[in-house]
């Protein structure tokens, strides 16, 4: 096919389409398949993301929620703002930076819960605050942006990009501290050699004092056993299960692909060399799959034999060390960290170095 060609099918196609093919055709030629875990996220995968935040066995978003209602003051106070009963008295001899006002920049904003928490403190300590959400996905920006209704004194600027793998430009026209919120354990998907660079390339916009505060969950612990982290991913309810096998109801729907759903099984793995938890989906018979051809190549037959898996999602899990040192390769330090009483999520305040 020449390139021409290629170009030509993209605008047929619509984007996103193409990524698709191309993201499918390449993790099913491996060896060792694998699919992209942004596939998981079509309409129906993230309605049913958001049915797994709230089933009883995913304590993430709730843990994370609850320690934005418990520490959004602190974490304000950590970055140097006055607690809300202080704020008439203006402190002249704060250094110019600190007196700056905070504009928060989100990579990934999904519904905006947990971040309009923190928001909500924000605006009552200092006026006019902007929030930039930043995310590939438009029906999330919107989502976003119905916080500037619901806080006075919010303004919502969205921005549309793939923070992961293109430039983004936090907007710093008028003098201001940046707040970056990457939260939900979002970096989990990433394995640390990403991780890193998504970090890099966000410490590389932002200037000596701005902040980051970081959404990660923890590793197996005093409170957590192995099998409630992975009860997590494993719920009783079958969301989790439908929310894995519905990338392959994705790929028949837009690649006119044949899988049988019921020949594939949900599997959940924790490897604790990694640490992180993997998700699979595991062909119980020995069956070929077909893939008509297009835009990003020929027609493939697809072989699974009886057991092999398509790997369809790594979530890190971290300690306060991996965090750190995570955190300290991309050009930040910690400042402080945040964590339930039960230990099992962080939300790790840091600063650029
Ligand atoms: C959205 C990546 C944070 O890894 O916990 C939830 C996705 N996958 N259940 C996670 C997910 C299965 C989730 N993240």
């Amino acid at each position: 096919m020449t390139s021409s060609t290629a170009v030509f099918d993209v605008s047929e196609l619509g984007t996103s389409s193409y990524a698709v093919a191309c993201e499918v055709r390449a993790g099913l030629m491996r060896p060792t398949k694998s699919l992209s875990p942004w596939l998981f996220y079509d309409e129906i995968g993230s309605e049913l993301f958001e049915q797994i935040t709230r089933v009883p066995e995913y304590y993430l978003t709730r843990t994370e929620r609850e320690l934005f209602e418990a520490h959004s003051p602190s974490i304000l106070q950590e970055m140097g703002l006055p607690a809300a009963e202080e704020q008439t008295c203006q402190d002249s001899a704060q250094p110019a930076q600190l007196r700056r006002r905070v504009t928060i920049a989100e990579l990934g904003a999904g519904t905006g819960t947990k971040t309009g928490i923190l928001l909500r403190t924000l605006a009552a300590v200092q006026r006019n605050v902007v929030y930039q959400p930043i995310d590939v996905s438009a029906s999330a920006l919107e989502h976003a942006t119905k916080l500037q209704v619901e806080i006075p004194g919010v303004v919502v600027r969205p921005r549309v990009a793939n923070y992961a793998a293109e430039e983004y430009r936090i907007d710093r026209t008028a003098p201001c501290r940046v707040l970056a919120l990457y939260i939900g354990s979002s970096i989990g998907n990433f394995a640390p050699e990403e991780a890193r660079s998504v970090l890099k390339r966000l410490s590389a916009q932002l200037l000596p004092g701005d902040n980051l505060l970081l959404g990660t969950d923890r590793a197996p612990g005093r409170h957590k056993p192995v099998d409630r982290l992975r009860a997590a991913y494993d719920d009783a309810q079958g969301i989790t299960a439908r929310f894995n096998r519905n990338v392959l109801t994705r790929l028949n729907r837009e690649l006119g692909a044949n899988f049988a759903l019921e020949n594939f099984e949900h599997v959940v793995i924790w490897n604790p060399g990694e640490s992180r938890i993997e998700m699979h989906l595991k062909s119980t018979t020995s069956q070929t799959v077909k893939l008509p051809a297009n835009s990003a190549g020929p027609a493939m037959h697809i072989q699974f034999r009886a057991g092999e898996t398509i790997h369809t999602e790594n979530s890190y899990k971290f300690t306060e060390a991996s965090v750190a040192e995570l955190l300290s390769s991309a050009g930040f330090e910690v400042a402080r960290t945040f964590l339930d009483t039960k230990e099992l999520f962080a939300l790790t305040l840091a600063k650029v170095i």
